[in-house]
C-alpha cells in the first residue's frame, strides 16, 4: 500500500463520518480498500463477501470494467458540462433510455446526485404541479412511519425515523404520516408479501378526512421500506394507496432509491407490485454505485402542466450544478447496458425462491423473531436484549464482518441485499456465516 494511504488513514479525527458512531469506529476502524465482483478487500488484505451490494447500490457487482472504461473515456472527452441553459448529449440519451424503462406514464426524467436530492426534487415538483393547476393550497405531504427518504429537510420531514428527526427540531411544516405496516403478531416469517395489512392503507382516508384533500399535495412511500429493516408491502396495500390518491387528486410518489434496478426481481418495485406512481425517485443502482447520481421519473400530466406559459420562461426553478454530470451519465448508461445484457433483473427473480428458502432456514436460530424477504432482499430480526436495544444487531454486524460477510444493521434487524450476480454457493455461504454468528451471540 502506498505511504500516502497509510498517512491518510492514520489521521482519523478530521473526517466526521456520516451515520456512524465516530468515536467507537475510530477506536477500531473497519477500512475497505478494494472491491471486485462479490467481494471487498480490507486494509488487512482480507476478502469480505458483500451481502448488501455496498449500500444497496452495486447491483451488477464491483469493479465492472465496462463502467470503469465509460467513466475513464468520458473524463478524457469532457469532464464537466454547464448544466443550466446548456447541456450535453449523454444527459438526453440517459433520460430517454430511462424513460423507456420506467412505468409507461413516466416519460420524463429530472437528474440529480443523491437519493435525498431526488426526494426533495419530487416533493418540489409535486408542489409546483398543483400550483400550476390553480391548486396552490395543496402543500401538505403524507409520509409513513419508519419511512426513509434521505436527509434533506423535505426527505427527513416526510421520513418516519425518530432518531433522524429529533436532533433537528421542527422540519418541514404540514406533514403527516401513515402507520407503518410492520406487525410481528400478524406477519412474522411471511414468505414474500405478507397477507395481512392492506387495510392499513385505509388510514390514508382518515388523514384525508382530517386535513381535507384540497390541502394534500402528495403521498410518498417506499414500495418496500429498506433502511428501517426490510418492511415488505402487504398484498393489496400499494394498490389501495393508489386508489385513494387517485380518488382525491393526490399524487403518489414511490421512492425507489433501493427498490429500483432489479432489487425486487423486476426493473422497479412499481413493476413488481404492479402499481403505477405519478413520480418515482431512483439513485444507487442507477450507476451501479460508481458515481453519485439520482433521477426522478415524472408522468406526462405533471410535465405538461408545467410546460405552459411563454416558452422563454424557466418552468421549474430548481436544479443542481451536477444535474446530469457527464461522468455520472456515462456510468449510468454503462450500468443500464450491463443490467440488460446480463438480464440481471430476471436473474434476481430466478434466484428468489432459492434465496427465500436459504434465508428462512435461519428461522430456528437463537433469538430470531422474524425473517422477511422479497427479490434478493432479506431482513432478519433478532430479539432485542433487555434494556439494550440494537446491541444484538450491532454485535451481529461486527461479528459477521470479522467472519467475512458485510451486511447492514438497523436496530436489531440485519438486512441482506447482495449484488444480483450472486451465485448459489455464495448465498449458502452468506447464510452459513450469518447463522453461525447468530447462534454465537448472547
Ligand atoms: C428509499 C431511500 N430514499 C432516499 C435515500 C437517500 O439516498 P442518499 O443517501 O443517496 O441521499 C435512501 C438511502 O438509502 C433510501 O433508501
Amino acid at each position: 500500500m502506498p505511504d500516502s494511504i497509510h498517512r491518510s488513514i492514520n489521521n482519523l479525527q478530521a473526517y466526521w463520518m456520516p451515520f456512524t458512531a465516530n468515536r467507537q469506529f475510530k477506536e477500531a476502524p473497519r477500512m475497505l480498500v478494494g472491491a471486485k465482483g462479490m467481494y471487498y478487500t480490507t486494509d488487512e488484505g482480507k476478502k469480505v463477501l458483500d451481502g448488501c451490494a455496498g449500500m444497496w447500490c452495486v447491483n451488477a457487482g464491483h469493479g465492472r470494467e465496462q463502467i470503469t472504461e465509460a467513466i475513464r473515456f468520458q473524463a478524457g472527452q469532457m469532464d464537466y458540462a454547464t448544466a443550466f441553459q446548456m447541456s450535453h448529449p449523454l444527459a438526453f440519451e440517459l433520460s430517454s433510455r430511462l424513460a423507456n424503462q420506467l412505468p409507461s406514464t413516466l416519460d420524463h426524467v429530472f437528474l440529480a446526485n443523491s437519493g435525498s436530492e431526488a426526494v426533495d426534487t419530487a416533493l418540489k415538483i409535486a408542489l409546483a404541479y398543483h400550483r400550476a393547476r390553480g391548486e396552490g393550497n395543496r402543500t401538505r405531504f403524507i409520509g409513513r412511519e419508519r419511512g426513509y427518504h434521505g436527509v434533506g429537510f423535505g426527505g427527513t420531514a416526510v421520513g418516519g425515523i425518530v432518531n433522524n428527526r429529533k436532533q433537528f427540531g421542527n422540519m418541514l411544516g404540514g406533514v403527516d404520516h401513515l402507520p407503518h405496516t410492520h406487525n410481528l403478531e400478524k406477519n412474522s416469517f411471511s414468505h414474500g408479501q405478507p397477507l395481512w395489512g392492506n387495510e392499513l392503507a385505509n388510514s390514508l382516508e382518515n388523514l384525508v378526512a382530517l386535513h381535507d384533500a384540497s390541502t394534500i399535495a402528495a403521498v410518498i412511500v417506499e414500495p418496500m421500506a429498506g433502511s428501517t429493516g426490510v418492511l415488505i408491502p402487504p398484498v393489496g396495500y400499494l394498490d389501495r394507496l393508489r386508489e385513494i390518491c387517485t380518488k382525491h387528486g393526490i399524487l403518489l410518489i414511490f421512492d425507489e432509491v433501493i427498490t429500483g434496478f432489479g432489487r425486487t426481481g423486476a426493473s422497479f418495485g412499481a413493476e413488481r407490485f404492479n402499481v403505477q406512481p405519478d413520480l418515482m425517485t431512483m439513485a444507487k443502482g442507477l450507476t451501479n454505485g460508481a458515481v453519485p447520481m439520482s433521477a426522478v421519473g415524472i408522468n406526462n400530466l405533471i410535465y405538461d402542466a408545467l410546460m405552459e406559459g411563454p416558452p422563454e420562461i424557466i418552468e421549474l426553478f430548481h436544479g443542481y450544478t451536477y444535474s446530469g454530470h457527464p461522468l455520472a451519465c456515462a456510468a449510468a448508461l454503462a450500468a443500464l447496458e450491463i443490467y440488460e445484457n446480463e438480464r440481471l433483473f430476471d436473474r434476481c427473480a430466478e434466484l428468489e425462491p432459492y434465496w427465500e428458502d436459504a434465508v428462512h432456514s435461519l428461522r430456528d436460530r437463537k433469538n430470531v423473531i422474524d425473517i422477511r424477504n422479497i427479490g434478493l432482499v432479506a431482513g432478519i430480526e433478532l430479539l432485542p436484549r433487555d434494556g439494550a436495544p440494537a446491541t444484538r444487531g450491532y454485535d451481529c454486524f461486527i461479528q459477521c464482518f470479522k467472519e467475512g460477510l458485510l451486511l447492514r444493521q438497523t436496530g436489531d434487524t440485519v438486512a441482506l441485499a447482495p449484488p444480483l450476480i450472486i451465485e448459489k454457493e455464495e448465498i449458502d455461504r452468506t447464510v452459513e456465516i450469518l447463522g453461525n454468528v447468530i447462534n454465537s451471540l448472547d
